[in-house]
């Protein structure tokens, strides 16, 4: 069994996918001190990834959480990258490797087969997916033992959990050096024992979502009323419909998917509405529309 490399000696931190949620892990490794490799497919992404990550930090010194010197060098300790394959890519020089790229199982498989050949021996390959089999990653590379999840919240600086998931073949060391990781990033890591579809987190909260857009579907209230009921009534910072738009409804459709095929249950059939509003473009925040207009 190959020997993954241990807590203590991680020091660089690479990241596949410069969205919201790897902008957002990037920042939070970086102002742990870790140096971070950020890679996307385009300059353009990245520069966005960027500035999403330096308003964040604005957010943050209006707080008085971060001074400006602390925002130069967390940001000096990114390095932005497009090369994901091949010997000069940065992401070889890279203890950790976080892939937080699209929901879509053939782009991930791909990109730990990647990983795996650009990686030294002893990187540890973790992926931020939602809901995908870790198991599955796994098996696409030559060091399936190396390989486990960790599934950060939405908006990554601000959410204290991280979901830590084994596939079937993760050591025990891999775990470990994972959670401490975790850790070390001041977040709370919590378990999810078995590698199955949406492990925790989105095995709850999806069916959720999806019940409020069916509630929506079916008329039995507005939007506002739907998202006013559960924020006033249990105490949710967002309401349901909300929260879909804030996550983006691709992804809760693809979760949905995973559940739906994975589980084999037809309770976790996806909403038609939901359906609907992804064939349109209509993809909450990032678009402009959802169930909301921004
Ligand atoms: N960076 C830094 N700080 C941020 C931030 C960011 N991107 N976004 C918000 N904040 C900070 C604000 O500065 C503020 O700090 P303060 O309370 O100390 O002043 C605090 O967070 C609250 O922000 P706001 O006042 O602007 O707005 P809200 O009070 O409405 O909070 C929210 C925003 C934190 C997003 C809150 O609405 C919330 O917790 N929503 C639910 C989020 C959630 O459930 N996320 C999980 C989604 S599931 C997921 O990610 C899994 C995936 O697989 C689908």
């Amino acid at each position: 069994m190959e020997k993954g490399i241990a807590f203590e000696a991680v020091r660089k931190i690479g990241i596949v996918g410069a969205g919201q949620m790897g902008s957002g892990i990037a920042q939070v490794a970086a102002a742990t001190g870790y140096e971070v490799v950020l890679t996307d497919i385009s300059d353009e992404i990245l520069k966005r990834a960027q500035l999403s990550i330096s308003s964040s930090c604005d957010r943050l010194i209006k707080k008085n959480s971060m001074s400006e010197d602390q925002k130069k060098n967390l940001l000096n300790l990114i390095q932005l990258s497009t090369q994901l394959s091949g010997e000069a890519s940065p992401l070889a020089g890279c203890d950790l490797v976080i892939e937080a790229a699209t929901e879509n199982i053939d782009l991930k498989i791909k990109i730990f087969k990647e990983l795996d050949k650009v990686s030294k021996p002893g990187t540890l390959l973790v992926t931020n997916t939602s809901s995908i089999s870790i198991t599955k990653m796994a098996a696409a590379t030559r060091r399936p033992e190396l390989v486990a999840g960790m599934h950060f919240m939405n908006p990554v600086p601000v959410m204290k959990l991280v979901e830590g998931i084994r596939g079937l073949q993760t050591s025990d060391e891999t775990f470990k050096t994972v959670r401490a990781v975790a850790e070390k990033m001041g977040k709370t890591f919590v378990e999810s024992v078995k590698d199955m579809p949406g492990f925790i987190v989105n095995r709850i909260l999806m069916p959720m979502i999806n019940e409020a857009i069916f509630t929506l579907h079916e008329g039995i209230a507005s939007a506002d009323s739907i998202d006013s009921a559960m924020k006033l009534g249990t105490n949710q910072p967002m309401g349901p419909l909300a929260l879909a738009d804030f996550i983006g409804l691709d992804t809760c459709l693809s979760i949905m998917n995973v559940l739906f095929t994975g589980l084999g249950d037809s309770k976790y059939r996806p909403s038609p509405l939901l359906v609907k509003y992804v064939e349109a473009g209509w993809l909450g925040r990032k678009s402009g529309r959802g169930f909301y207009q921004y």
